[in-house]
């Protein structure tokens, strides 16, 4: 059976000080996580830890009962855990069409190609527009196709048409832009989705939607998500956990009905008392 994201006892440390401390958290496969705590807490630095970019000073973490590296995982580990940041103009490299930036992730990653067995420009993968500049064989033709009409599959998941792959980030909304960043973390099948404050960016009416999409995917890709907020109501809309974080040290888990209706931890009611409108919506 599949446990999903483990984090035991995890540390980290910049320099000689230790910002992450005895971090011990579970988040299922399908099911999603929200992060909490206030700004300097450690949630941006755990989110590294789990996606590799900074080293452990302590602890592991674990994907389905293996244990991931802390530096220089292999591309298979980095495939497994996506991160979706706050920022998404700044995670799009603003020279690249949304089609190019899809391509070459599917492309060094072997996804989305043909399947040898099938004629490489089957009709249902043909892609609708033609295939610039390509130099390749018929065969990488095909690859690319296939590619082309996976890359445009995965628009069609966050609500995006297939044109969007001939364009460039600037000519998208910043909600439009959260959705292609969304895509391109679902673009690599991982296991793991590891979301920073992905709508905090965003005005109130479109955070609703990307929320809503967010949670949808989750549950229907089955990714373990970490969710990171520092927005209660937020976390209350899209999460079935919650955790808190405070200096760096977990000081709460439980699930969002109880968090909400019986926090524990007198940081947590602090928090909750700071947004005094919250009210559980059942479902
Ligand atoms: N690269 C770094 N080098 C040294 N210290 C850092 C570095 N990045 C973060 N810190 C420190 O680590 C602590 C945790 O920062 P982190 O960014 O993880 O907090 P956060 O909870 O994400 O805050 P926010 O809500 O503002 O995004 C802070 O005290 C911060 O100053
Ligand atoms: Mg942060």
């Amino acid at each position: 059976m599949s446990s999903g994201l483990e984090l035991v006892d995890v540390g980290v440390a910049y320099g000689p000080t230790r910002v992450i401390d005895a971090v011990s958290l579970q988040v299922a496969p399908g099911r999603i996580v929200g992060l909490v705590g206030e700004s300097g807490s450690g949630k941006t630095t755990l989110a590294k830890a789990i996606i590799g970019s900074v080293p452990l000073a302590s602890g592991s973490i674990r994907l389905d009962g293996v244990e991931l590296r802390s530096g220089h995982r292999s591309r298979e580990e980095r495939r497994a855990v996506q991160l979706v940041q706050q920022d998404p103009f700044a995670s799009l490299n603003p020279a690249l069409t949304i089609g190019s930036v899809l391509d070459e992730l599917l492309r060094v990653h072997g996804l989305g190609a043909a399947p040898s067995h099938t004629h490489p420009q089957a009709p249902e993968k043909r892609p609708r527009s033609r295939n610039i500049g390509s130099k390749g064989t018929f065969r990488e033709l095909g690859d690319r196709g296939s590619r082309r009409a996976r890359s445009a599959e995965l628009l069609g998941l966050v609500g995006l048409e297939a044109e969007a792959l001939d364009r460039y980030p600037r000519q998208f909304s910043g909600g439009q832009r959260q959705r292609i960043a969304i895509a391109r973390a679902l673009a690599v099948e991982p296991a793991v989705l590891v979301a920073d404050e992905p709508t905090s960016s965003l005005d109130v009416s479109v955070q609703k939607t990307v929320l809503e999409l967010l949670s949808e995917l989750a549950s229907r890709m089955n990714l373990a998500t970490l969710f990171i907020s520092h927005d209660l109501s937020v976390i209350n809309a899209v999460c079935d956990h919650v955790a808190v974080l405070q200096g760096g040290r977990l000081v709460e888990v439980a699930p969002s009905g109880r968090f909400f209706t019986h926090p524990e931890h007198p940081y947590s009611r602090a928090l909750l008392e700071a947004v005094p409108r919250i009210v559980k919506e059942t479902p």
